[in-house]
């Protein structure tokens, strides 16, 4: 779909998440014919420097990050023509009369705040009391969106003294991702899943997000999230409502995420022998979380892995495993659906117990798999065995079908006017309202994370989570 013109001014246009990850995007919209004549995006930070200086950080930022697209300069050149850089203060007066006169009227207006928490505030009062804001401006914000329930409602509350919750984008880039959406896609336009689709028909789910990164450079944020702060109450929590909630009336924002909210409050609290913590040590030269955090006595976890359970009448007695984390095996994420066994086997006991699992494999590699079983072939009678339906994305819809990234995708979004993928300020303060007791729960008792190797699948008790169950995970694999 087309986007109008428009005016996007991006706080924080010379930090890292803007060289990384929004301008290259905006500049692969632009290769793909989705930034029409007119649309503009502003760059604005403290720094004093001119557009002419702006255009070549922006442009070796393309030339880094990119990719493949990024090698045609005409077309860079091109992209540079739309942007402009003015410096502001965030906290005080100047600038904010001259970027008001950059913007132009009767434009989509779109304001990227990717800059800290703490500014917000600062922001968001300014666009208003400078007047560059109407009631049609958007304003689009980035996680950490707070650190517990309490910041999160006092964010809340600042944006909306200015803004109205229509007019607030708060991004999870989870919701950007191809297959994150296709997790809607496949349940609710077949017919196959959906009657399946509960405690009656599934066994279990199982949601990995595994990484091979580990958090050196990003130590200081991260030391004081954790992956409960960082992964679980974003992410994850989104990868779960959207595989567990029921289908919305209609594929609109809020019916959509009214649906999600509803997962959210019907999680139960989870009592501490359902959560694993775990923290990647040393591996040779390579340093370990506390050298890469440099607080030998840190107690932040880089790895969790919980049992939750829904108390709804859709998911009474089947539980949701989850787990993620830093320095694993593999980058491998994946939702895997284990039905139950059939009620009754005609093949008797030494045909074997035998499960369907469809398995969505987020990142890479997008596709699904579906674990069928069937009769192993050969004279030796009915013998069982499982093989995979296997798709992927890539094979089945051929190389053209390459997906926009998370983030081209939701700024697009942004600029259509469509929050769908966006999280409301009730989900974000639900999600909260849910982590909150977990992570006060580790700390009153000093729960200290048990130890795994890089490369691993993380620590011991994370497989005994599911062997107690007389369950398995599956294999994090390349
Ligand atoms: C971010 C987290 O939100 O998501 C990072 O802060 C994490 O710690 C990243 O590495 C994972 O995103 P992706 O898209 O690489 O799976």
């Amino acid at each position: 779909i087309p986007v109008e013109p428009f005016d996007l001014v991006i706080f924080g246009g010379t930090g890292d998440l803007a060289r990384r990850k929004i301008l290259p995007g905006l500049f692969r919209r632009f290769c793909d014919g989705q930034m029409p004549d007119g649309a503009r995006v502003i760059g604005a930070a403290r720094s004093e420097m001119d557009t002419a200086a702006y255009r070549v950080t922006v442009g070796e930022a393309i030339g880094e990050f990119g990719g493949d697209s990024a090698v045609d300069c005409d077309a860079v050149d091109a992209f540079l023509e739309r942007v402009e850089y003015q410096a502001v203060d965030a906290k005080g007066e100047g600038g904010w009369e001259a970027l008001r006169g950059l913007l132009r009227d009767g434009m989509v207006r779109a304001f990227y705040f990717s800059v800290a928490p703490s500014l917000f505030g600062d922001i968001a009062e300014r666009l208003r009391s400078f007047g560059l804001a109407d009631a049609q401006s958007r304003i689009v914000v980035e996680k950490p969106f707070g650190h517990d329930l309490a910041s999160a409602r006092s964010l809340n509350a600042t944006l909306a003294q200015h803004f109205d919750e229509e007019q607030i984008y708060r991004i999870d880039h989870y919701l950007g991702k191809e297959t994150v959406q296709n997790l809607m896609a496949v349940r609710f336009g077949n017919m196959l899943f959906e009657p399946l689709w509960n405690a009656q028909f599934i066994d279990h789910i199982q949601i990995t997000v595994a990484e091979t990164v580990g958090v050196g450079g990003r130590g200081e944020y991260y030391d004081k999230s954790g992956a409960m702060r960082d992964m679980v109450q974003n992410h994850l929590m989104q990868l779960l409502c959207l595989i567990a909630m029921e289908p919305p009336s209609k594929f609109d924002p809020d019916a959509v995420r009214d649906e999600k909210l509803k997962v959210i409050r019907a999680l139960d609290p989870i009592d501490y022998h359902q959560l694993v913590r775990g923290q990647y040590g040393p591996a040779g030269d390579a340093p370990g979380y506390r050298e890469d955090v440099g607080d030998a006595r840190s107690r932040t976890e880089s790895f969790v892995a919980m049992k939750v359970h829904l108390s709804n009448w859709r998911w009474a007695g089947t539980p949701f495993y989850l787990r993620t984390g830093k320095k694993l095996r593999a980058r491998d994420s994946e939702i895997a659906v284990v039905f139950k066994d059939t009620p009754h086997s005609i093949f008797g006991p030494e045909a074997g117990q035998h499960r369907n699992v469809l398995a969505i494999r987020l990142q890479p590699n997008e596709g699904m798999t579906l674990d069928v079983t069937i009769k192993e072939p050969g004279p030796g009678g009915m013998r069982l065995i499982d093989v995979p339906l296997d798709m992927s994305f890539a094979d089945a819809l051929g190389p053209d079908a390459e997906a926009p990234d998370a983030y081209e995708r939701l700024i697009m979004d942004v600029i259509r006017g469509n929050q769908t993928l966006f999280m409301r300020g009730d989900e974000v303060e639900a999600a909260w309202a849910w982590t909150d007791p977990i992570i006060e729960g580790w700390q009153s008792r000093g729960d200290v994370p048990k130890p795994y190797d890089p490369g691993s699948s993380g620590p011991e008790d994370a497989l005994m989570l599911m062997h107690r169950d007389g369950r398995r995970w599956r294999e994090i694999k390349a």
